[in-house]
Parts: structure tokens; C-alpha cells; sequence
């Protein structure tokens, strides 16, 4: 049987820095409020020319060059992202495989919103382990300032740009294998995060455009109380199905939204500071490719070793959550 292993991780930032101090002179906020509420100090934003795709590349570099994996046996491109380089079609995963040069690959994207890495994850881990694919590229690409309200402080205080990627390929090996992976939905929540305009739901207009309804709009504290509820009860059984205790979790990468939903799901997991992945400081939250740029910056660090285990977790619009209990599995 075929197994997936995680092999490599690659993650690109935007130069440009907004900083809290910036913001501040663009709606009524302060740098005290949004450290104090959120952990964000400060995000990167995409160059106007910048595309999704272009920052979905450079990730991707990285992360094939990494895995010792030629790009030619790449077979699969998965790319979740909320903000594609065109809604609709070409899929961003299309664009970023003509980029790369990359053959005859399937590619496609999905909208999962925060939870997308989880979701691509578990995408490349289905199709390997059926045997249809063998060395699967995922992408968390967003330039979610082009979808943000810079006079909304409820949101535009959140959100920065930038990409992650990572190669998962077949192996024979069960020790190297990703443990397992949770996802779900609850569309009942769809109101609480939302970009109104643009789909069958609510046709272009220019009267909506010009409402800003094009752009991210999200019931803040509300989402915050579900996010707490809903992933402390995701990761508490993903550990409970698995029979790992939170101790033995070398790396837990929580999607970064609010240091305060980090805190409160790694403190019910009973986790030490050193164990929390924190990113949200210097990149805001980068949707679906939050958790791969903060997994990113542990190896980039020097502190992610073959072999240990990383817990992943997200919350995202839909509503949509996930979690995964993850290996780090770079070919010898
Ligand atoms: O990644 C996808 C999932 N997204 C999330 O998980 C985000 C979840 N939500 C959050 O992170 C938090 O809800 C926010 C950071 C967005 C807001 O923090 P909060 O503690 O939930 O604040 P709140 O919305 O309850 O607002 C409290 C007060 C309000 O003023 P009043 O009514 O008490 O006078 C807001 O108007 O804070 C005010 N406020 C601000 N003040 C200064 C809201 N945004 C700001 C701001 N600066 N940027």
C-alpha cells in the first residue's frame, strides 16, 4: 500500500511591510488594540503587479527544490486559495504549473477558505494513497489585501499576503506516513465570513462594487467564539482517535488568525509555549497559506528534524475546519 509523506516546505513573503502603525493612520485603530486582540504586529502586502499565482510560485520553488524530488515527476497541483489570480477560470493552480515549467500534471484549485491548507493536504493524501498520483505539489497562495477593505478596522487590521507550499509524495514506508487528517463544514455558519458580491448569489453590479461588497466582510467576535469551540473539540479527537498525547507533538502549527484562538486551543491541549508555531506577529493571517508559511519559518529556523510530529489545525469561511497529525518526512 501506499503511503503519503510530507517531503519538503517552501514559503514566500511579499517585501512590502504594513505595519499596525500604518494602519492606524488609515482607520480609528491603534498598535495597542491590535496587539492586545489579536498578536499582529505587522503583515506583508503584495506589490500591485504581484499576482497570486507569481507569489504561489516562489513558494513552490522552494519546496521542489527542497523534496530532491525532480519537477518533471510532479503529477498533481493543488492550489487553495480565497483570492485567485481570476475568479472562475484559469484555476491559479493552472497558471502556477505553466510557470514552473511543469509537464502533464492534473491541477486544480479549491475554496476552503483558512482551512485550505488542511484541505489540500488531505486532497494529496487521498490520491496518493489510491495509487492515482505519486508526488503531489500543494500551494496555499493569497494576496488577500486585493480583497480587503482598508476602511473596514473589523478586518483589514487581519489580513497580509503571501504563500506556502510543499511537496507530499508516495511512500512504502508507514513510519514516514502522514497519521491522519480531519476536515469538516458547517454551511450554516456561511454568514459570518463572507465576500458578498461576484458569484450566482449576488451578480456584479456596480452599485455593490462601489459598497464594497467585493471584499471580505466577517462577524468577528462571533467567528472568534466558534473558531475556540470548534477546533478544541477537533484537535482534542484527532489526538483521542490516534492515541498521541499532546506532549509527544514536536511542532503544533495552528492556523494564525488571533494569537487569543491560538492560546486558548494550546492551552486546553495542555501544550508549552516551545511546542506553539507563532507567525501571526509578522504576517497576519495569511488564509490558506498561514499554516504553510509558519511551518515554513520552524524549518527555515533550523528546528524542524526528520521524523518529528507536527499537529496542524485551521478555521476558516465556509464555515470549514481541519486538523492533521503530520510527520516531516524529507527523502535521505
Ligand atoms: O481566519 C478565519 C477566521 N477568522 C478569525 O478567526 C477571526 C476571529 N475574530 C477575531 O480575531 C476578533 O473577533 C477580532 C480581532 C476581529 C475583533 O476582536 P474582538 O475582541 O472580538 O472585538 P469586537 O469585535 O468584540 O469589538 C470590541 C470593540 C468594539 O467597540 P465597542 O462596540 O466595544 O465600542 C469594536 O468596534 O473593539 C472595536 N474595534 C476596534 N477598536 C480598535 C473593532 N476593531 C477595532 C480596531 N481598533 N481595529
Amino acid at each position: 500500500m501506499a503511503y503519503a509523506a510530507f517531503r519538503s516546505i517552501g514559503a514566500y513573503a511579499p517585501k512590502k511591510i504594513l505595519t499596525n502603525e500604518d494602519l492606524s493612520k488609515m482607520v480609528d485603530t491603534s498598535d495597542d488594540w491590535i496587539v492586545k486582540r489579536t498578536g499582529i504586529k505587522e503583515r506583508h502586502i503584495a506589490a500591485k503587479d504581484e499576482t497570486t499565482s507569481d507569489m504561489g510560485v516562489q513558494a513552490a520553488k522552494k519546496a521542489i527544490e527542497r523534496s530532491g524530488i525532480h519537477p518533471n515527476e510532479i503529477d498533481m497541483v493543488v492550489c487553495a486559495t480565497i483570492s485567485p489570480d481570476y475568479f472562475c477560470m484559469p484555476s491559479t493552480a493552472t497558471i502556477i504549473s505553466n510557470k514552473l515549467g511543469l509537464g502533464n500534471v492534473t491541477a486544480f484549485d479549491i475554496s476552503a477558505a483558512c482551512t485550505g491548507f488542511v484541505y489540500i493536504l488531505s486532497i494529496a493524501k487521498a490520491f496518493i494513497e489510491s495509487g492515482m498520483k505519486k508526488n503531489v505539489l500543494i500551494i496555499g497562495a493569497e494576496k488577500l489585501s486585493a480583497i480587503t477593505d482598508y476602511t473596514d478596522r473589523g478586518t483589514c487590521i487581519l489580513f497580509g499576503d503571501g504563500a506556502g507550499a510543499a511537496v507530499i509524495s508516495a511512500t512504502e514506508n508507514k513510519d514516514e506516513a502522514i497519521i491522519d487528517i480531519h476536515t469538516g463544514a458547517d454551511g450554516t455558519y456561511a454568514d459570518l465570513l463572507m465576500t458578498p458580491n461576484g458569484g450566482t448569489g449576488s451578480p456584479h453590479d456596480s452599485l455593490e462594487l462601489e459598497a464594497g461588497a467585493c471584499f471580505m466582510q466577517m462577524k468577528g467576535n462571533e467567528t472568534f467564539k466558534v473558531a475556540v469551540r470548534t477546533l478544541t473539540k477537533d484537535v482534542v479527537e484527532i489526538l483521542n482517535d490516534n492515541n498521541i498525547e499532546s506532549s509527544k507533538i514536536d511542532h503544533f502549527v495552528p492556523h494564525q488568525a488571533n494569537y487569543r484562538i491560538i492560546k486558548a486551543v494550546g492551552d486546553a491541549l495542555k501544550m508549552r509555549d516551545e511546542q506553539v508555531v507563532l507567525t501571526v506577529g509578522k504576517f497576519g493571517n495569511t488564509s490558506g497559506a498561514s499554516i504553510p508559511m509558519a511551518i515554513n519559518e520552524v524549518y527555515e529556523s533550523g528546528s524542524l528534524k526528520a521524523g518529528e510530529l507536527m499537529l496542524l489545525d485551521a478555521f476558516g469561511g465556509g464555515l470549514t475546519w481541519g486538523s492533521a497529525l503530520v510527520p516531516f518526512s524529507p527523502l535521505k
